[in-house]
C-alpha cells in the first residue's frame, strides 16, 4: 500500500477505531480455540473488542496466528490486520546461548546469524514482531537481566544491537523469514539503582548519552522498527511518560520514525510510581510524551476520547501514533499477506532443524570463556574423570527466555560428554550432595570437573540477587572435593557473572560457560576435551565482590588513585578489604596456548581531523590448535574538558589463525572515534595526545602515543 492510501485509510477510521489500534492485549483474551474467554471485565472490555485491538502478544504457532488473524480482520470495521508479537530472545525453539554469552563471543556477525536464525524459526511459526535485541548497557551483575544483555561496554554493545536487528529484520522485513524487531529497553534499564529489577535510576546527562544510549543510536540507524519504553526512571520521571527521553532524544535526535510501544502494564504503574494522578493521566501523558502502544493496561482505551473530547489532547497525536503503526503493518506486507509467514509445513521443516541446532552448537564455541588454566585443561580421554554437580545433568541451562523450546531436547553436559567422548573414563555425580562415594571417586580421579553456579532460574526479569557469591552449597561442594583433590577444573553456569575470588585462587581451570542454550554443551565438551581452542571473551567483568559493583574495566578516572604498589593505601580510592579491579575484566578470555602480538606501529603520529592513521599489529598463533583471536583496540583521550575513561574498545576483529600462523592486522583511526560530550554537552574531539591499545583483552600494554591535531 502506498502512503496515500494508508492517509486515507486513516481518514475512514473513527476516533474509537484509531485508539484500539494503540491497544496490545496478551495471550491470556484467548483460548487455544482464538474464542475469547479472558479477563474482558478487568480491563471493562466488550467480548468483541479484544479481537478489534491492532496487536497481540504471546501468540504463537503458525496454525493459531492464521485463525485468529481471519477472526481479527472479520470483526476490525476495516480489516486491518493485527501485529503478533513475542519475545524471541535468544531464539525460538533452538536455543542459542544467552545473549551475555553471545556478548562474549566478540563476534557481532555471529550475533546476526543467530537472530537470523531465530525470525526464520519464529516467523514459521506465525510471529512478525519480535521484544529484541535488548541493547541495555549493564555493570551491575545483581540486576538478573544481565543476561539478556550483551554486556557492559557501550562500543561492543552497539556492535552486537545493530548486527542482532539486521538479522531479524534483513534489508526488507517484509521478506520470507524476517520480522519486525523491537529493541528494548528505553532507556538505561540496565542502570536500575542498586541492582534491583524495576528500580529508579539514577545517571548524569554524560553518562547516559555517552554510555547508555550509544546501542540505541546504532540500532536506530540500522532501522530498528519499533523502540520498548523502560520500566524504570530517567530524572525522576518513568520512561514511559518521558517526554524529553521519547520525543526530544529519541525522534528529535536520533531521528527514530517507528513505533514506540510501554513494557508491560508500564503506562498503569506510572499511577503508582505517583506521576500520574489516575489512568486517564497516565493516558494523557503517556500519548504525549510519545508511546504509541500500550501494553497490557488500558488507560489510553478508556480515556484517550474523553481527553480529545475536551481538548487535554489533540487527535492529531493519535493520528500520528496509529499512522506509525500502519506503517509498520504495511511494511511488513501484511495489507497484502496478513499471516505474513506463518505455515504449518514451515514450522516442520525449520524448527530445530539439523543445520539451526548445528549453528547453536558452533556459535556456543565461540561465547564460552576460558578463564584460568594450570596446565589441567585440555583433558585428555586416557584420564579417569570425575564430574560432580546438578548442574552437570540439569536441562534448565537454556536461559529464562526460552520459553517455546522443548526442554527434553536440551543437551546437558552429561550428555554432550557422553555423546561425544564415549570412550573417555568418566563417572558421574550429578548431584550437589557432597556423598562418601562422589569423594571416594574424586579422591583417585586424575581430573574432577565441578559443575557449579546458576540455572537459568537464577536470572532475567525479577532475579536480582544482593549477594553474587557463589551459593554455599557450591562453596561447600568445591571445598570438600579440594580436600581431598585439587586437580579440578570448575565449570560456571549461569547468566550472571558471579564473585568467585577463593575458588578460582584455587581451581585449576575456570570455564565460564553461561547458559550455552539448546547444543551449547556439545561445545562445552569439546572446549574440555580439546578438540575446540576456547575464544570467548567476558563481555562483562568479572567482579571481585559483590561489593564492587557496579564496576567495568573503562571505570573513569579518580584524583587520587590507588598506588600500583601494594602496601599501604593513606587516603586513595581504594578499599581495605578488597582489590579495585575486578577478578577478570571485560575483554578477558583465554585459549590453550598463546597468540603473540608484534609491538603496535603507526603510519603517522599525528592524526589531522580530517584525515586518517593506521594501527598494525602482526600476530602469531603459538598454540597447537587452529584458534578464533578477539583482537582488540583500545583508545583513552589524554586529557579532556571532563574527565575521560580510562580506555575504551573502539574496534574489535575476530580472526582465525591455523597452528603457526602469521597475521598482520589493521585498524584505521579517524577523528569520529576520537568524539565524546565535552564540557558543555557537545559532541566533538579534543585536539591533544591519546594513547592507542591493541592486543588480547582489555589489560594489555601493547599501546603507541598519537596527536590529534
Ligand atoms: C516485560 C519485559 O520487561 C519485556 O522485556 C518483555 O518484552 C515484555 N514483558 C513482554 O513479554
Amino acid at each position: 500500500m502506498d502512503e496515500n492510501k494508508l492517509q486515507k485509510l486513516l481518514q475512514e477510521m473513527t476516533l474509537q477505531e484509531k485508539i484500539e489500534q494503540l491497544v496490545q492485549l496478551d495471550s491470556s483474551f484467548f483460548d487455544n480455540d482464538g474464542v475469547c474467554t479472558g479477563p474482558v471485565e478487568k480491563f471493562a472490555m466488550t467480548e468483541e473488542q479484544p479481537y478489534r485491538v491492532g496487536s497481540l502478544l504471546g501468540v504463537r504457532g503458525a496454525a493459531k496466528i492464521i485463525d485468529l488473524q481471519d477472526r481479527m480482520m472479520a470483526l476490525q470495521p476495516h480489516h486491518i490486520p493485527a501485529l503478533f508479537m513475542l519475545d524471541v530472545i535468544h531464539g525460538y525453539q533452538t536455543i542459542f546461548p544467552v545473549p551475555i554469552a553471545i556478548g562474549s563471543s566478540f563476534n557481532p556477525e555471529l550475533a546476526e546469524q543467530v537472530t537470523a536464525v531465530a525470525a526464520r524459526e519464529a516467523s514459521a511459526a506465525g510471529v512478525q514482531v519480535t521484544f529484541s535485541p535488548m541493547i541495555d548497557l549493564v555493570r551491575d551483575s545483581r540486576w538478573g537481566r544481565c543476561m539478556e544483555a550483551t554486556g557492559e561496554d557501550p562500543w561492543l554493545n552497539a556492535r552486537m544491537a545493530e548486527h542482532m536487528v539486521r538479522g531479524f529484520q534483513g534489508d526488507n522485513m517484509a521478506r520470507k523469514g524476517k520480522m519486525a524487531s523491537c529493541i528494548k529497553h528505553f532507556a538505561a534499564y540496565g542502570a536500575v539503582q542498586a541492582g534491583r529489577d524495576y528500580n529508579v535510576t539514577e545517571l548524569s546527562e554524560h553518562t547516559l548519552l555517552e554510555d547508555y544510549l550509544v546501542s540505541y543510536r546504532a540500532a536506530v540507524k540500522a532501522g530498528a522498527a519499533m523502540v520498548m519504553t523502560a520500566f524504570n526512571t530517567i530524572d525522576r520521571k518513568p520512561c514511559t511518560t518521558n517526554r524529553r527521553l521519547l520525543r526530544d532524544i529519541l525522534r528529535e535526535d536520533m531521528g527514530f520514525d517507528g513505533v514506540v510501544i510501554s513494557d508491560f502494564s508500564a503506562l498503569r504503574e506510572t499511577i503508582v510510581f505517583g506521576t500520574s494522578r489516575d489512568h486517564a493521566d497516565a493516558a494523557r501523558q503517556g500519548i504525549v510524551a510519545g508511546c504509541d502502544i500500550e501494553m497490557m493496561s488500558e488507560c489510553y482505551l478508556h480515556h484517550l476520547e474523553e481527553l480529545i473530547r475536551t481538548g487535554e489532547v489533540s487527535e492529531t497525536m493519535v493520528d500520528e501514533a496509529v499512522m506509525r503503526i500502519l506503517r509498520l503493518k504495511n511494511a511488513l506486507g501484511l495489507f497484502e499477506n496478513p499471516y505474513k509467514d506463518a505455515s504449518v509445513e514451515d514450522e516442520k521443516r525449520l524448527i530445530f532443524c539439523e543445520e539451526h541446532q548445528a549453528l547453536s552448537r558452533s556459535v556456543a564455541e565461540e561465547c564460552i570463556v576460558l578463564l584460568k588454566n594450570d596446565g589441567l585443561l585440555p583433558l585428555s580421554d586416557k584420564q579417569k574423570i570425575v564430574v560432580a554437580g546438578a548442574l552437570a545433568q540439569d536441562r534448565e541451562i537454556t536461559g529464562s527466555w526460552a520459553l517455546f523450546a522443548d526442554w527434553n531436547q536440551t543437551i546437558t553436559m552429561r550428555k554432550g560428554i557422553e555423546t561425544l567422548y564415549p570412550q573417555a573414563d568418566v563417572t558421574f555425580f550429578p548431584s550437589d550432595n557432597v556423598t562418601e562415594d562422589m569423594l571416594a571417586a574424586a579422591r583417585t580421579a586424575d581430573v574432577v570437573i565441578l559443575a557449579l553456579g546458576e540455572n537459568q532460574r537464577s536470572t532475567g526479569e525479577s532475579q536480582s540477587k544482593a549477594d553474587i557469591s557463589l551459593s554455599k552449597e557450591h562453596t561447600a561442594m568445591f571445598e570438600a572435593v579440594y580436600a581431598v583433590n585439587p586437580r579440578i577444573v570448575t565449570v560456571l553456569f549461569g547468566g550472571r557473572p558471579l564473585a568467585v575470588p577463593e575458588l578460582a585462587a584455587k581451581t585449576s581451570a575456570l570455564v565460564e560457560a553461561w547458559l550455552p542454550g539448546s547444543c551449547g554443551c556439545y561445545a562445552l565438551a569439546d572446549i574440555l576435551f580439546g578438540r575446540v581452542n576456547p575464544s570467548g571473551r567476558l563481555s562483562m567483568s568479572m567482579p571481585y565482590c559483590t561489593g564492587q559493583l557496579p564496576i567495568s574495566y573503562g571505570a573513569n578516572l579518580t584524583g587520587r588513585p590507588k598506588p600500583e604498589k601494594d602496601g599501604f593505601f593513606a587516603f586513595t580510592s581504594n578499599y581495605l578489604d578488597a582489590p579495585n579491579e575486578p577478578l577478570y575484566p571485560f575483554g578477558y578470555g583465554l585459549s590453550y596456548g598463546e597468540v603473540s602480538y608484534s609491538p603496535v606501529t603507526l603510519d603517522s603520529y599525528i592524526l589531522q581531523k580530517d584525515g586518517q592513521i593506521t594501527a598494525c599489529v602482526t600476530m602469531e598463533n603459538r598454540c597447537e590448535l587452529p584458534v578464533k583471536e578477539a583482537v582488540q583496540l583500545y583508545l583513552r583521550d589524554m586529557h579532556g574538558s571532563v574527565i575521560r575513561p580510562e580506555r575504551e574498545l573502539k574496534g574489535l576483529q575476530k580472526v582465525s589463525l591455523q597452528p603457526g600462523e602469521s597475521r598482520q592486522v589493521t585498524f584505521v583511526i579517524t577523528e569520529d572515534m576520537l568524539r565524546f560530550y565535552d564540557a558543555d554537552m557537545h559532541y566533538v574531539s579534543e585536539p591533544g595526545a591519546f594513547r592507542l591499545w591493541i592486543g588480547h583483552d582489555s589489560l594489555t600494554e601493547n599501546s603507541v602515543d598519537f596527536i590529534l591535531a
